[in-house]
């Protein structure tokens, strides 16, 4: 394996945990939620292990269209992206996961070097081992870290050209202005005169979107209430998950599918010793999965400082993925 340069792989854990070994910002995250007035829970923390496990089911489920899709405009237009990216780029992808899309990419447009970028050191070892496997010529630098925030890249690449790569839409996942931020440290971390290639799942017909998230075998279900397992099990919650129902609905104001938990019955329950109530029909709102047209992608993009330069959707029109350039700010009017 030709993985060249490692930050943080020496089993050092950047989650911060108290004695009992309780990770502080998911109790922090979850006891300010459940607070509120509409019960919240951010989607992050859908991602244990076995909430990853469903997300990889829900991406080969018939309804949730958006992975085939991405992956159709990958598979056909390295053509394209060779002659609108060109070659000897470090690819730094942001949140590497186990993603199947990074070799399509790659192949198309002969990079210098790869620079995954992950949260967890786990999927940060397995990424690096699959593509050096796969690439066996090209460096690979994977660095441990939140992608969240600006990251020092391995110096390794600094005199390198960058191509930021962000797929699957996780940017719909945040609201605006967390996108924003993510955008602005995207650019600061990838430097002036660096591209993004990012993906971003359209606005389509509701019945479509709703299925998407709500598939007949309860794979995207499943993915909600772990999320209460979750909680029982790390954060000594008595919540009775059969009690609970998992909605996904349409919020058309803010162009978004929502997913809610829906108490069947009047709950009581205690999270980490505090008592908390959920009224019968009363929601805890774990996640927002925006969907966009060609026109917010674009004011989204640009609010964050990037300049759309291409877009390439799949044969149905249902996904784009996006290439922008960071651009020094500039005087408009
Ligand atoms: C990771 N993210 C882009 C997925 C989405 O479509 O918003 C998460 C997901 N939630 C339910 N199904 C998939």
């Amino acid at each position: 394996m030709t993985v060249k340069g490692q930050t943080n792989l020496a089993g050092l854990e950047l989650v911060d945990r108290d004695d009992a070994g309780v990770d502080r910002a998911f109790r922090a995250d979850v006891l300010a939620g459940l607070a509120q007035q509409q019960k919240a829970i951010p989607a992050r923390w859908f991602y244990d292990e076995r909430g990853s496990e469903l997300f990889e089911d829900i991406t080969s489920q018939p309804e949730y269209y958006p992975t085939r899709a991405e992956t159709e405009i990958l598979e056909s237009r390295g053509r394209e992206f060779a002659e609108a990216i060109g070659a000897g780029q470090a690819v730094v992808e942001f949140g590497s996961g186990s993603s199947i899309k990074t070799p399509l990419l790659l192949r198309a447009i002969e990079p210098a070097a790869y620079v995954p970028l992950d949260i967890s050191g786990d999927f940060l070892r397995a990424a690096a081992a699959d593509l050096s496997d796969k690439f066996p010529g090209l460096p690979v630098y994977p660095v441990e870290a939140d992608f969240m925030r600006r990251v020092e890249l391995p110096e390794e690449v600094a005199d390198l050209k960058k191509l930021g790569f962000f797929p699957g839409s996780t940017i719909g996942n945040m609201i605006a202005p967390t996108a924003v931020d993510l955008l602005r440290n995207m650019a600061a971390t990838l430097g002036v005169g660096s591209m993004l290639l990012i993906g971003m799942d359209l606005v389509k017909d509701t019945q479509i979107l709703e299925a998407a998230y709500d598939d007949a075998a309860g794979v995207t279900a499943a993915f909600n209430l772990n999320l209460v397992h979750r909680v029982n099990r790390e954060l000594a919650g008595t919540i009775a998950v059969a009690e609970l129902r998992h909605k996904a609905r349409w919020n058309d104001d803010f162009a978004r599918i929502e997913m809610h938990l829906e108490a069947k019955s009047e709950m009581h329950f205690e999270v980490a010793g505090r008592p908390f109530t959920l009224k019968k029909g009363e929601t805890i709102h774990t996640e927002n999965s925006h969907k966009f047209t060609a026109r917010s992608a674009n004011m989204l993009l640009t609010a964050g400082g990037w300049t759309p330069i291409h877009r390439w959707n799949d044969t149905e029109e249902r996904f784009s993925l996006i290439l922008a350039q960071s651009a020094p700010p500039r005087s408009a009017p």
